[in-house]
């Protein structure tokens, strides 16, 4: 190996090792004279440490589990007593995680309260769920309901900002989703 080159891949890499040409321990010889695949593999960029703030938020709301695709005693027999035609009640706790720090530039935790209370608590609190337009034609099941919130939330947040949403629907349930991040820009 050249020196410059040499000289180049210690700046980028740092000291790999008295004889640089050298294949890594457990990487075997090295048979050709370009770069091995060890370095190549550094060339691929980790993924940067990052933190995340989830702020949790709470709903009451009516629903009943049916589809009507089902007949009467199928959905009976999914559902059990969640398919009385009188429906129920949960106090829904919604937990919300979204990057924080630098990466998040304008984004404040005020700014994301105003968005769930809006969005979402506004929307649900003290409804009954299966009269939602967002459920239309899905069962209120929690997972449906996690994914409904991500995707009211996900739109309205800044890109790439959300990272989860839970749902915890009972003392034994908890639901939980994570889309796809948004890549728009300028937002
Ligand atoms: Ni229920």
């Amino acid at each position: 190996m050249a020196a410059a080159a040499r000289s180049a891949r210690k700046r980028r890499y740092g000291n790999v090792g008295a004889n640089a040409d050298a294949a890594p321990p457990g990487w075997g010889p090295r048979t050709s004279s370009g770069p091995s695949w060890f370095f190549l593999l550094q060339e691929i960029p980790a993924r940067m440490p990052q933190t995340h703030v989830t702020k949790r938020y709470r709903f009451c709301a009516a629903h009943r589990l049916h589809t009507d695709q089902l007949s009467p005693e199928e959905n009976w027999a999914v559902f059990g007593k969640c398919n009385n035609p009188n429906g129920h009640g949960h106090n829904y706790v919604v937990l919300v995680t979204v990057e924080s720090g630098a990466a998040m530039g304008r984004y404040d935790l005020d700014q994301l309260d105003r968005v769930v209370s809006e969005r979402i608590i506004e929307r649900f609190d003290h409804f009954d769920l299966n009269c939602d337009p967002a459920f239309a034609n899905l069962t209120t099941t929690g997972e449906n309901l996690v994914k409904v919130i991500w995707d009211i939330l996900e739109p309205v947040l800044p890109s790439g900002g959300l990272q989860k949403v839970g749902v915890i629907e009972t003392r034994d349930n908890y639901f939980e989703y994570a889309g796809v991040a948004s890549t728009r820009r300028g937002t």
